[in-house]
């Protein structure tokens, strides 16, 4: 998979893609992450990628031009199944929505500033606008952070147990259920017996119910009973 993102504080995302899974997922080849400046692809002699809106009211609007620049050349190069937008305003982020993703090939993902973008730019180039909650951030570069996070631990052979991100929390519509490892005993804390039975099924149900009970306790939203 091949994320282009567009930003204008591309430093904001380097350090996020340059370390821990991100960065393995990309020197093993399974995921490439490019980050691109939206000043380079303004033709004003500031680098300025925004101005006063029309109509007047607060705060700056990016403006189409360098926006379009970006993305003509990113599609003139290959095809994108999707221009995404992250905005507040989007389609709410959930784990159904990255699966569906997941099996892209290539992305744009544009962040906002400012009050935004011009409208043009959401109804001529962005096929697809996500939110990742409720609440306003000051820019999209962590929404973008977030979603390509969520893709890239997705793709086959990212994560070091092929089975591990199949069992997340949400993947079945169950929150996960608890964990533990060594030691079995910290201080009198012990570990449930049933893990350590070495009873495969006994243990696949015991999991199975404390998933439920999780759910139906923390999110209730998400069982249909
Ligand atoms: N940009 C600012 N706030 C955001 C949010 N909640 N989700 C996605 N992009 C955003």
């Amino acid at each position: 998979m091949r994320i282009d993102i567009i930003t204008c504080l591309p430093k904001l995302l380097d350090s996020f893609f340059g370390h821990s899974i991100l960065q393995r997922a990309q020197q093993a080849g399974h995921a490439e992450v490019l980050v691109h400046d939206l000043r380079d692809y303004t033709a004003d002699k500031h680098r300025r990628v925004d101005d006063y809106p029309f109509g007047g009211g607060a705060g700056m609007v990016m403006q189409i031009e360098p926006i379009a620049n970006c993305i003509r050349k990113l599609q003139a190069e290959r095809t994108y199944d999707d221009v995404i937008y992250m905005t507040p305003d989007g389609e709410r982020l959930a784990q159904s929505l990255v699966n569906r993703l997941s099996l892209s090939q290539n992305l744009i993902i544009l962040c906002g500033h400012y009050k935004g973008v011009d409208e043009r730019v959401r109804e001529h180039f962005i096929t697809r606008e996500i939110s990742i909650g409720d609440y306003v951030l000051s820019g999209g570069e962590l929404a973008a952070a977030v979603l390509s996070d969520a893709l890239i631990r997705l793709i086959p052979g990212v994560l070091g147990d092929e089975t591990s991100a199949l069992t997340d929390s949400f993947q079945d519509d169950l929150l996960a259920p608890p964990i533990y490892t060594r030691p079995a005993n910290f201080e009198g804390w012990t570990v449930p017996d049933i893990l350590l039975s070495g009873h495969e099924a006994n243990v696949d149900n015991w999991r199975h119910e404390q998933a439920l009970a999780r759910t139906r306790a923390r999110r209730p939203d998400l069982l249909n009973e």
